[in-house]
């Protein structure tokens, strides 16, 4: 009903991101209502002072939680096949390294326009009944130039933001060959894909790429209007973050081994820094310290990483209860963070708040507080979705 006109009456709590409108840092409203007309909230409060108006289609949220629809800043959607048994090894006690991706990278290279856009949909659809409204796609699992412009082509026509990711891995047939695969990057790929693409990405890691290769790489896109964000920090400590908040990066994502100055950097810079759980979990790996990112006034997004090789999963849920009893983030931090901070991970200011002028992207959970996001692990407790007010859930 995007053109229309709705009430949500009788909630127990609404998050609004909006401190103006409510208690704390998630502008809470207790006993509120909200009103959206074509697709944008128009107010939201509480419900003793409903304006009046037109009449309208009336939702009864009977006393649950309505929140902004989680804005996942991170996900790599466009790939074909799995990695079940490189998990199952993990498990077993091998360790996670960047090369498992070459596996993908051949299952989606074989893989016709079809069969990725299926799995795309698949997992946009799963993330939606986990109540993600908005999501980011990278590229990253082609790394030819016609494959990365196909994965960049193909995430446009399902997700809200694409970001070219060629410097995800050194390619098989560039082994031993890494600043000609940078070249590459930096030239006809990019060529190819800056026009499909937003943002620019570099997995800046052992195993993946370094300092200098990262550091050309952002500055080519940049030069053709791309703007940065960086894999910094997964699997070691290095340069990642310096070089994303030197750059102006929207975004330095994992971040999980911090120096001081990274810390400090990340607090004094606009760079959003976005923390990956799904990915610790997966990888049975030690989780970042998001208190120190927050105590030093860092802004911090959480998001979900979906990827068939570190953290295949789609549910920000999951992630929230992660992050506060692995990450010492608060319940209001958590889900702060899954949406406020992924739109500001993103430049958006349409999304992850319910003020007025907002788009009417909202969650109704089965839950009378935000905080059983995480008080309630592992629960479903999406009851409804909208999108640009129209629901979406059957
Ligand atoms: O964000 N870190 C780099 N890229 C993905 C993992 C990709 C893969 O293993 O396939 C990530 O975790
Ligand atoms: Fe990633």
């Amino acid at each position: 009903m995007s053109g229309g006109s709705l009430l949500i009456d009788n909630i127990g709590s609404l998050v609004t991101n909006d401190p103006a409108l409510g208690r704390g840092m998630l502008g809470l409203v207790e006993d509120a209502a909200l009103v959206v007309e074509d697709g944008v909230v128009t107010w939201a409060g509480p419900r003793q002072r409903i304006p009046e108006g037109a009449a309208r289609e009336r939702v009864d949220a009977e006393g649950r939680a309505v929140i902004p629809g989680f804005v996942d800043s991170h996900a790599h959607l466009v790939f074909a096949g799995d990695r079940t048994r490189e998990f199952e090894a993990r498990m077993s006690g091998r360790p996670y390294t960047a090369g498992g991706i070459r596996t993908t990278v051949a299952a989606t290279r074989a893989a016709t326009d079809d069969e990725l856009r299926a799995n795309l949909r698949r997992l946009v659809a799963e993330a939606l009944r986990s109540g993600t409204t908005t999501v980011e796609c990278k590229s990253g699992y082609g790394l030819t130039v016609e494959d990365e412009a196909r994965s960049l082509r193909l995430a446009a026509e399902q997700a809200d933001e694409v970001t070219y990711l060629g410097a995800h891995v050194v390619p098989p047939e560039y082994a031993g060959k890494p600043d000609a695969y940078v070249d590459l990057v930096c030239g006809e790929m990019l060529d190819a894909c800056a026009p499909h693409a937003r943002w620019i990405d570099v997995f800046c890691d052992r195993g993946a790429f370094d300092g200098d290769q990262t550091r050309a790489i952002l500055a080519a896109g940049k030069e053709r209007g791309l703007v940065p964000r960086v894999h910094a920090g997964q699997l070691g400590p290095g340069p990642g973050v310096a070089i994303a908040v030197e750059l102006g990066a929207a975004s330095a994502d994992h971040v999980t081994h911090l120096s001081d100055a990274d810390v400090e950097a990340l607090a004094a810079g606009e760079t959003v820094a976005t923390l990956l759980p799904g990915a610790e979990f997966s990888t049975r790996s030690p989780y970042p310290d998001a208190r120190r990112l927050l105590d030093a006034g860092a802004t911090v997004a959480l998001a979900a990483d979906c990827n068939p090789g570190s953290s295949y999963t789609t549910n920000i849920p999951f992630c929230i209860a992660l992050a506060v009893r692995d990450m010492n983030m608060t319940p209001a931090e958590a889900v702060w963070a899954a949406t406020m901070g992924g739109a500001r991970a993103l430049r958006r200011t349409d999304v992850g708040h319910l003020a007025p002028g907002a788009r009417a992207d909202l969650v109704l959970l089965d839950a009378p507080s935000p905080i059983h996001l995480s008080y309630r692990p592992g629960v479903p407790l999406v009851a409804q979705v909208w999108k640009s007010g129209a629901p979406l859930l059957p």
